[in-house]
C-alpha cells in the first residue's frame, strides 16, 4: 500500500509544502521572505505575517506539482518545533484545519531532526545512497552547530553543540560588520572563492569534547578589522576576498576538528552533513577531502535540501505515519528543544 504524505514548514522564514509518496519526492515549494533583508535579520512579526500570506498558495502549488488530488492524502506532517512562535501557530493551524477537513491523521515533526532525516528522501524510486545507521551528521545552521549521532530515524543523540554562537551566526555577524547585507554566509562563500585562506589568522577555541563555540573568532575577527582600520580606512575593502578566505577557512577548520575528533573515538566513518551552512562549498570541499583521507562514506545533501524546506519534513512524517505515531488536535507548537 502507497503511502502519500504532505510536509509543511513554516518554523522560522521560509514557507514551504511538499508531497513525498513512499519515500519518493513528488514536490517541494519553498517560498521565501525577501521583507527581512531590509532588517539585518528576521523580524518574528513579519515572518508570521508572511506565512499566513503564503500557506495557502504554498500547498496548493505542491499539491498540482505533486499531480495528485488533496484526497490521496493518507496525513500531513508539519513542523511543531523548534523555531519562532509565531511562525510556528501558522503550519500548526493550518495543518489542523487541513488534515481535520480532509479526515486525515497529523504528524509532527521535529525540524533538526527532519534536517538530518533529509538525507532519506530519494529525488527518483531508484534513489539508492542513503546513509546506514549508525552514523554521525553535522547540522550546522543559522542558530545550531551539533554533531549528531544518528543511531536510527528516531533515535538521536547531540553529542556536541555549540555553548555560544552557530557557525551560521558567526558568518552573518562576521558578514554584518563588512557591510555585506544579510543573511552574510552566502555572500561570504561567493567572495572567498576569490580570496586568500592564509592572509589572516583568527584565534580558534580550545574547549573539552565535542562542543563548539564561535564566539572567540567573532571578537578576534572584529579586533583584526579594528586594528587595521585604525592605520588604514580602505582596510575592508580592499581585503575583503582574503578577510572571507580567512573566515571561512578557520570556521571550517574548527567544524571539521571535533567531527574528525568524534569519528575517530567513536569508530564511525559513516558522515552526514545538514542545515543551511552545509551550502557552504568550502565546508563541502573539506568534506570531500576527508572521505579521501580517512575513508570516510559522506553524505552531502543536495542545494535545495540545505535551507528550510518542507520535502525533509514530510520524509520523517512518512517514518513516524509507518510507526502510527500521530498526534492529536490538542498540539500546540513548541518554540525551543533539544532533538
Ligand atoms: O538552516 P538555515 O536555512 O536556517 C536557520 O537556521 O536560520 O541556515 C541559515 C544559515 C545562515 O546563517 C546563512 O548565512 C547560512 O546558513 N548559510 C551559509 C551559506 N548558505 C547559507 N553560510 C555559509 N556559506 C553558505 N554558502
Amino acid at each position: 500500500m502507497s503511502v502519500t504524505i504532505l510536509g509543511i514548514e513554516s518554523s522560522c522564514d521560509d514557507t514551504s509544502a511538499a508531497v513525498i509518496r513512499d519515500g519518493v519526492m513528488l514536490s517541494n515549494i519553498i517560498a521565501g521572505q525577501k521583507v527581512h533583508e531590509a532588517y539585518g535579520g528576521v523580524v518574528p512579526e513579519l515572518a508570521s505575517r508572511a506565512h499566513q500570506q503564503n500557506i495557502v498558495p504554498v500547498v496548493a502549488e505542491a499539491i498540482r506539482q505533486a499531480g495528485i488530488d488533496k484526497t490521496e492524502l493518507d496525513a500531513i506532517a508539519f513542523t511543531r518545533g523548534p523555531g519562532l512562535m509565531g511562525s510556528l501557530l501558522v503550519g500548526t493551524s493550518f495543518t489542523k484545519g487541513f488534515a481535520a477537513s480532509l479526515n486525515i491523521p497529523m504528524v509532527e515533526v521535529n525540524h533538526l531532526q527532519a534536517h538530518v532525516l533529509a538525507h532519506f528522501i530519494k529525488e527518483t524510486p531508484e534513489d539508492t545512497g542513503q546513509p546506514a545507521f549508525p552514523f554521525l551528521c553535522l547540522l550546522v545552521s543559522g542558530g545550531n552547530s551539533q554533531i549528531i549521532l544518528v543511531k536510527s530515524q528516531d533515535e538521536m543523540e547531540v553529542i556536541g553543540q555549540t555553548i555560544d554562537d552557530a557557525a551560521g551566526e558567526a558568518f552573518d555577524k562576521c558578514a554584518k560588520v563588512m557591510g555585506l547585507g544579510y543573511p552574510g554566509g552566502p555572500v561570504v562563500n561567493r567572495l572567498a572563492n576569490e580570496g586568500n585562506a592564509e592572509a589572516f589568522t583568527f584565534s580558534k577555541p580550545h574547549i573539552p569534547g565535542y562542543d563548539y563555540s564561535f564566539s572567540g573568532l567573532k571578537t578576534s575577527f572584529l579586533y583584526t578589522l579594528r586594528d587595521h582600520l585604525k592605520e588604514n580606512p580602505g582596510f575592508i575593502e580592499q581585503n575583503r576576498a582574503d578577510l572571507c578566505a580567512s573566515l571561512q577557512a578557520t570556521v571550517v577548520d574548527i567544524l571539521m576538528n571535533k567531527l574528525r575528533k568524534a569519528s575517530k573515538d567513536l569508530g564511525i566513518k559513516e558522515v552526514a552533513v545538514a542545515g543551511g551552512v552545509s551550502a557552504n562549498t568550502g565546508l563541502r570541499d573539506a568534506f570531500v577531502d576527508h572521505a579521501r583521507r580517512y575513508g570516510w562514506k559522506i553524505h552531502i545533501p543536495e542545494f535545495a535540501f540545505t535551507t528550510d524546506n518542507a520535502a525533509m519534513v514530510a520524509m520523517s512524517g512518512y517514518f513516524r505515519y509507518l510507526k502510527g505515531e500521530f498526534t492529536g488536535m490538542d498540539v500546540v507548537p513548541f518554540s525551543r528543544v533539544v532533538i
